[in-house]
């Protein structure tokens, strides 16, 4: 059986997947800021976070690893803008780089986490181009003058931009590179959205347009994921898989 690192798997969909992967007899290993739950606690949001996480991986994992997902995000209702920015974009590809040695070690995937709101709710190129730099300063500082719809929707298109520009770096190393853009979700993450009064009656009405006519459970994320991660996608690499319900076919449908 396999070792797998995560981050972000104190709830929500990490948390699903933390329980799958342990449920078929694989060893994990959890970061996350809260303590509860997590082998790591770091927050990696910070440099400091991302180095202590990255460390405490190669600590208990010093085998390799046979995949690593960097689950760790925070919603677009969050502020300030700049925090989205540090956590789901510079946190989560730190650590990919971070552990990269390890994964390569046991030839294993990496899946990353983008998302289906993604494409849809706003692009702004000027920060895309200081994520995609690595300007972390720089990128901060602009998208605080912007607002955290925006934050999070870039945050996870280069997420998605940043897979396919490695694939195949990583993939001369043995690392198969691939994303997951889940769809609406229920987790403690979109509990919050739904609780804000600012943001509710546009997510319910994006959850109304949503083909199959319903949320997904975490669970249903996870086993995407776990299929990413997996023997069986032995020849998927660099491939971004929505699984949203048909949400994005249905509202970008000329777009592959
Ligand atoms: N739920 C959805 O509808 C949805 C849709 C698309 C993409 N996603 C993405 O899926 C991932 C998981 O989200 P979720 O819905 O399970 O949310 P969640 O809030 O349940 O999980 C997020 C996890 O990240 C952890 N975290 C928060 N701040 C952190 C920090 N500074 N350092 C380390 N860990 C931190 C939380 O403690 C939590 O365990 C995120 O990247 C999110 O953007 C979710």
């Amino acid at each position: 059986m396999g070792i797998y690192a995560l981050t972000g798997a104190a709830t929500g969909i990490g948390a699903a997947l933390s329980r799958q992967l342990r449920e078929a007899g694989n060893d994990t290993i959890v970061v996350d800021v809260k303590a509860e739950d997590a082998d790591i606690v770091a927050d990696l949001s910070t440099a400091a976070g991302r180095k202590s996480a990255v460390e405490g991986i190669q600590a208990r994992a010093p085998e390799g690893l046979d995949g690593f997902v960097p689950l760790a995000g925070l919603g677009g209702h969050v502020t300030p803008p700049s925090l989205i920015a540090r956590l789901n974009y510079f946190g989560a590809i730190a650590c990919v780089e971070g552990v990269r040695d390890l994964v390569a070690r046991r030839q294993g995937a990496v899946v990353l986490i983008s998302s289906n709101s993604a494409p849809g709710l706003g692009v702004n190129e000027e920060y895309l181009g200081l994520l995609a730099a690595g300007e972390e300063s720089a990128a901060c500082e602009l998208i605080d003058t912007l607002n955290s719809a925006l934050a999070y929707a870039g945050s996870k298109l280069a997420i998605a931009r940043w897979m396919r520009h490695h694939v195949t770096e990583y993939a001369k190393c043995g690392i198969r590179l691939n994303a997951v853009a889940p769809g609406v979700t229920r987790t403690p993450m979109t509990d919050a959205v739904y609780e804000n009064p600012q943001v509710r009656e546009a997510m319910l009405a994006y959850v109304a347009s949503i083909p199959v006519e319903r949320t997904a459970a975490p669970e249903e994320i996870a086993n995407a994921i776990r299929f990413l991660l997996g023997p069986e996608a032995s020849f998927v690499c660099g491939s971004v898989l929505f699984v949203d319900g048909g949400q994005d076919a249905s509202q970008r449908p000329d777009q592959m």
